[in-house]
């Protein structure tokens, strides 16, 4: 199988250059061991500046040939929008909870869709069917939507490699802007995040934004099923390993550690960003120094700074900010023979980093928020004796709970993390680091592809079952078969109309109502609407039309030729008043929500509460009365917005066997919601059951909303027209 990575970073610049930043250096470490498993993989993306339009050629042929890359040309102008810009000004700092470095630009969102869309537009090039293919990370939250309406079977995947925020904030977006990228994202088959939190977070923005809900992780929106999960990336750990204990690395990690043999080696290394922390830690080594004069000359921090998208200004005023911090430590503790930091602003290759890794006795990992942090993991499983202190504010704490955790944010306690690391002894540094260095080997970054591998194919095999029941209203499937008499059952709601606000303002069109009058017309035609809706209702709406109406899920039927509703079922009705109280209580606590009182059921609906709240009561309702139903007289079924109780022994199921006649017919039942299931469950195989809108369902076929059935209805009486 093919795989495609798509992300904004290559792997290698525009000079052939390594590229900086975790997703860089991760998914390389994968990649080969992915290729030496026979895979082929192509990886598209940004070289890291615009070539000239004469050299495009010759450079995408380079590219292919020496790194299997595939370069997406972006003019210098775009790049610097997109990139700088929405990616780099906006959602990078809003991600990280940075809001006041946030700018909300329609012209570089613009960009930003253009981006993305030239990206589309090279995958399509060469895109096969059968390719995996693999969208990483917030440049291209966009790619997942155009590439799905391109190739609606395509096999594709997205992962973030940064926080997701709460929707807190991530609702201060423009809402323009953030419906794209959720509906943009949706694409994907799978969605993949680092942690649990970043799921939730995510599932939580999706239904106060969308609307949309979750099951269990499983989202469904524009007759597409995603899933959704956490996948910690993980790192090559036999690579890290078998090098760190070669004989190479410990050369260079003697010779790096020649002039300072008595020192204890604290370590730092990031990218130079100010998500990073790394002017909190300098402070906070400071106070180390003074409040431990006992530890100046006897330690030095080794603080490497890689540099970063130095085109943005909040990183030059960072950097700033920075120097002459270290300056003035430096300046303050040094001695003409000891300085206690000692300064890199350049990025490391593998071989020397990871002699670094092994010298250190205590590595300062303490961004004040990290999707991840891949040096972190890379540190303990390259250390010999060394101590991790880190921020509880990176992804991998999540994984890493035995190392010192700390608050960026709080000074003392990180100079404090610094002493007690400092002087941590061996055996419990071991015992520590072994439990998470299993932990590291048991989820490598080949076992997190995998996964993701894995996920992605069973959401997308879940599609394909999902659209093969989708069928047109005009499908000859949909016409009867042979000369025996017709039955049509039609719920009601979400099923012969759309929901409204209210369910009084729920009516049919007329010309739906002339359309069923027309259809009766025709003398082997009978037609059965089995809804939630009391007798009231369903009587005022179908008055002028002679049919079978069951009201309240099958508790009273009223035949075509009578005035008259029968009850179908018996009720002892005791449990009514007990839990009416019940519903009425989640009514007053949450504002929007009402309970409604049937014959024979009670059903609270929350369509116009506050999704969230509302959704969060109905779950505790579900519950709380699912734990007292059993042997209670009722049964709780959750509805479209709705929890219903009901009668135990009713149900549209039974209902329609008790008012089907018996004799040989041509059966159709349309239903959309929960209760329709059991409808569709109690009919024998001839039966065409057809299920509208888009969660899991029994049915045989599936139409995508109530005009769908407008249609069948039209498309049926032409029919009988041209057989007569
Ligand atoms: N890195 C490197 N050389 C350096 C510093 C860092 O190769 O001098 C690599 C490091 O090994 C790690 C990546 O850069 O794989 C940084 O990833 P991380 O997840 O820690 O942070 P990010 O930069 O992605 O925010
Ligand atoms: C983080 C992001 C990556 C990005 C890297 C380096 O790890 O999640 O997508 O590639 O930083 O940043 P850069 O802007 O140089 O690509």
């Amino acid at each position: 199988m093919r795989l495609i990575l798509v992300s904004n970073r290559l792997p290698v610049q525009w000079d052939g250059t390594p590229s900086v930043g975790g997703l860089a250096t991760g998914l390389s470490s994968f990649l080969s061991e992915w290729k030496s498993a026979g895979n082929e993989v192509l990886w598209v993306g940004w070289p890291g500046k615009s070539i000239p339009d004469k050299e495009q050629i010759s450079y995408s042929e380079k590219m292919r040939n020496e790194f299997g890359t595939i370069p997406v040309f972006l003019k210098q102008k775009l790049a610097d929008s997109f990139y700088n810009g929405f990616c780099n000004k906006t959602i990078w700092p809003l991600f990280h909870y940075f809001t006041a470095n946030c700018e909300y630009s329609d012209i570089t969102f613009e960009s930003y869709i253009e981006a993305n869309e030239e990206f589309a537009k090279v995958i399509t090039n060469f895109y096969e069917p059968g390719d995996w293919v693999w969208v990483h990370d917030y440049h291209l939250f966009l790619l997942p939507g155009m590439l799905r309406n391109i190739f609606p079977n395509i096999l594709l995947s997205f992962f973030l490699h940064i926080p997701f925020p709460t929707f807190e904030i991530f609702r201060l977006m423009p809402e323009r802007f953030r419906t794209r990228i959720l509906n943009g994202i949706l694409g994907a088959d799978l969605i993949g995040f680092h942690t649990q939190s970043y799921t939730q977070y995510f599932l939580r923005t999706l239904l106060r934004c969308l609307g949309i809900e979750n099951e269990r992780g499983i989202v469904f929106h524009k007759n597409h099923l995603t899933k959704t999960g956490a996948f910690p990336m993980g790192i090559n750990v036999e690579q890290f390993r078998n090098y760190s204990q070669s004989k190479e690395c410990n050369q260079i990690a003697n010779s790096i550690n020649v002039n300072h043999k008595n020192l204890k080696q604290i370590l730092s290394v990031d990218r130079l960003d100010y998500t990073k922390g790394v002017l909190q830690r300098l402070n906070a080594f400071e106070l180390f120094l003074k409040q431990n004069p006992h530890w100046i000359r006897k330690c030095k921090l080794v603080l490497i700074l890689v540099p970063s998208r130095t085109d943005v200004s909040s990183y030059q005023t960072m950097k700033r900010a920075i120097d002459e911090k270290i300056g003035a430590i430096n300046g303050s503790f040094g001695t003409l023979d000891w300085t206690p930091i000692l300064y890199q602003y350049k990025g490391f290759p593998f071989e020397e980093l990871v002699p670094l890794y092994k010298n250190t006795h205590v590595m300062l990992v303490t961004p004040f928020r990290d999707g991840m942090n891949l040096v972190a993991k890379e540190f303990l499983v390259s250390q010999d004796c060394g101590v991790l202190v880190l921020s509880e504010m990176a992804g991998a704490s999540a994984e890493l709970p035995e190392a010192i955790l700390v608050n960026p944010n709080d000074l003392q306690s990180m100079a404090d993390a610094i002493l007690e690391a400092i002087k941590m002894v061996p055996d419990e540094i071991h015992s520590r680091n072994q439990i998470m260095t299993k932990r590291l080997s048991e989820n490598s970054v080949k076992s997190w592809a995998e996964k993701i591998y894995i996920e992605t194919e069973d959401a997308a095999k879940k599609n394909l079952s999902f659209q093969t029941k989708s069928i047109s209203p005009s499908s000859d499937i949909l016409l009867p078969k042979t000369n025996k008499p017709i039955f049509i059952i039609f719920d009601y709601d979400g099923t012969l109309v759309p929901f409204e606000s209210l369910p009084h303002l729920a009516t049919p069109k007329p010309e739906l109502i002339e359309n069923l009058k027309e259809l009766l017309n025709f003398d082997h035609v009978s037609i059965a609407i089995i809804s939630g809706r009391d007798k009231l209702f369903l009587e005022t709406i179908f008055a002028e039309i002679p049919i079978h109406l069951v009201a309240e899920h099958g508790a009273w039927h009223k035949p075509p030729t009578s005035s008259r509703w029968n009850s179908l079922f018996t009720s002892s009705g005791e449990w009514k008043s007990q839990i009416k109280n019940h519903l009425d209580e989640f009514t007053k606590r949450v504002p929007g929500s009402f309970t409604e009182e049937k014959d024979f059921s009670l059903v609270w609906h929350f369509r116009n509460a506050d999704p969230d709240i509302g959704l969060n009561a109905a779950r505790e309702m579900l519950d709380e009365l699912s734990q007292v139903s059993s042997n209670s007289g009722f049964f709780v079924q959750r509805g479209n917005k709705i929890i219903e109780v009901r009668e135990y022994g009713t149900g549209k199921g039974k209902a329609a066997l008790k008012i089907l006649p018996n004799e040989d017919l041509n059966i159709f039942i349309f239903g959309d919601d929960t209760t329709d299931e059991d409808m569709f469950r109690e009919m024998n195989e001839s039966v065409v059951t057809v299920k509208i809108g888009k969660s899991e369902t029994i049915a045989k076929y599936r139409f995508r909303d109530p005009d769908d059935v407008s249609l069948w209805i039209k498309n049926l009486i032409v029919f009988f027209n041209k057989e007569k």
